[in-house]
């Protein structure tokens, strides 16, 4: 079932170009979550989608949050998240004092240098600072190399060969209370297996941990869980990803995991319209009023998005054409060779699965102007 077809005519209402969420998306996928994690904790990585309506439906639902910058921490106590984890290979001290005063439950330390600043900061303010220790595992997320994180030569976290002089440093500083261990190897994970072999992995580093007497009161998994992009009407399966963590992870500690793309990514969508169609060389072109610069993922990683033609959804699919925003760049381009509708200038394109790295990654290239943003919740659409 297109589950988008029960708003078509209020969509088909909205001024293009807009980010559409629809919350009851949001909740059914949360809900799912929350049955299936169990004791299993779950942090909401805000940079998947920072929209404030986005964010105050997930603290409502009882998630913690996973922050990277400044901006993103002062959001998430301003919206009173109760809990909060923190990463990023470039904390500014700023943002690491700000986590320190109001005791953040992890700062995810990623390099050597920065158990010392950390250390530094915190004894400064005379306080105590929660940190936990990012290790890159060196497995392989078979994904995209753009959001690949957790191999050897990553900028990202702590290789194992410096594990040993990280934790002589924690024991050393004074100020740092060493709470856990923090992985997150990838994006758009869409393989167990793959979170299989992380946790078999993290199993034998945890031991290494413990063995040298250091307590691992908080083991964090990272997000990754992947979505299908082909089928903007399914839901991520939690089940198995939550079971496969519990079937192979060996650790007595505290476990949670920090997903983005799986809990928005399906809930949103980019709502566009014909400007243009035009030939060229045997085959059309749309250009619509939506481009890289709202959504950059198919110019920055080639990644698939469905477009549907919303103002002829019942119709079938079988004109060939290209789709293309309208900036001034050659990678502006949703997509190629694609089957819709006969297809016109004003007709309404959606792209679908854009609720995840689509507004948090937008920008004001060429002067366009930002996309309105629109929820529906119990299958209507929200006056803002
Ligand atoms: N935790 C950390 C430390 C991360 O760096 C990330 C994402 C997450 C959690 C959430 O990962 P997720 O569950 O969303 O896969 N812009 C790319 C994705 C970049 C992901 C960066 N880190 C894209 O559009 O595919």
């Amino acid at each position: 079932m297109n589950r988008i077809v029960r708003l078509k005519e209020d969509l088909l209402k909205l001024p293009t170009p807009s980010f559409f969420y629809d919350l009851d998306v949001l909740e059914e996928t949360i809900d799912e979550i929350v049955t299936n994690k169990q004791e299993i904790d779950v942090f909401y990585s805000f940079k998947a989608n920072s929209n404030v309506e986005i964010l105050k439906f997930i603290r409502d639902k009882g998630l913690g949050a996973e922050v990277v910058s400044i901006g993103e921490l002062n959001l998430a106590l301003d919206l009173g998240f109760k809990k909060i984890v923190m990463s990023g290979v470039g904390k500014t001290d700023e943002q690491i004092e700000k986590a320190i005063i109001h005791n953040i439950d992890s700062i995810n330390i990623e390099s050597i240098q920065e158990i010392q600043v950390v250390n530094e900061i915190a004894k400064n303010l005379r306080r105590k600072a929660k940190v936990s220790l990012r290790i890159n595992p060196n497995v392989d997320p078979l994904t995209h190399k753009a959001i690949t994180t957790g191999l050897s030569e990553n900028k990202f976290g702590i290789n194992f060969e410096h594990l040993d002089k990280a934790l002589d440093l924690i024991r050393k500083s004074e100020y740092l209370e060493f709470v856990g261990l923090h992985f997150h190897i990838g994006s758009q994970i869409t393989s167990m297996s793959v979170f299989k072999n992380l946790v078999i992995r993290v199993n034998e580093i945890y031991e290494y941990v413990m063995e040298r007497n250091f307590d691992v009161k908080l083991l964090n998994l990272g997000g990754g869980l992947g979505i299908d992009y082909h089928n903007p009407d399914s839901i991520p399966n939690f089940k198995s990803y939550f079971e496969t963590i519990r079937k192979f992870v060996k650790v007595h500690s505290k476990i949670c995991v920090e997903p983005g793309r799986a809990v928005v990514g399906q809930c949103g969508t980019l709502i566009s319209k014909v400007l243009f169609k035009k030939e060229t060389v045997g085959k059309e072109i749309l250009i619509i009023d939506t481009g890289m610069n709202h959504l950059i993922r198919p110019a920055l990683y080639e990644a698939f998005h469905l477009i549907q033609n919303l103002s002829k959804i019942e119709e079938k699919s079988e004109f060939l054409y290209d789709v293309h925003g309208p900036i001034c760049e050659s990678t502006d381009c949703f997509a190629k060779n694609i089957l819709l509708p006969f297809t016109e200038r004003g007709d309404y394109l959606i792209i679908r699965s854009a609720g995840a790295y689509g507004e948090t990654m937008m920008s004001d290239y060429n002067l366009r102007g930002k996309p309105y943003t629109f929820f529906a919740y119990k299958n209507k659409i929200l006056e803002k």
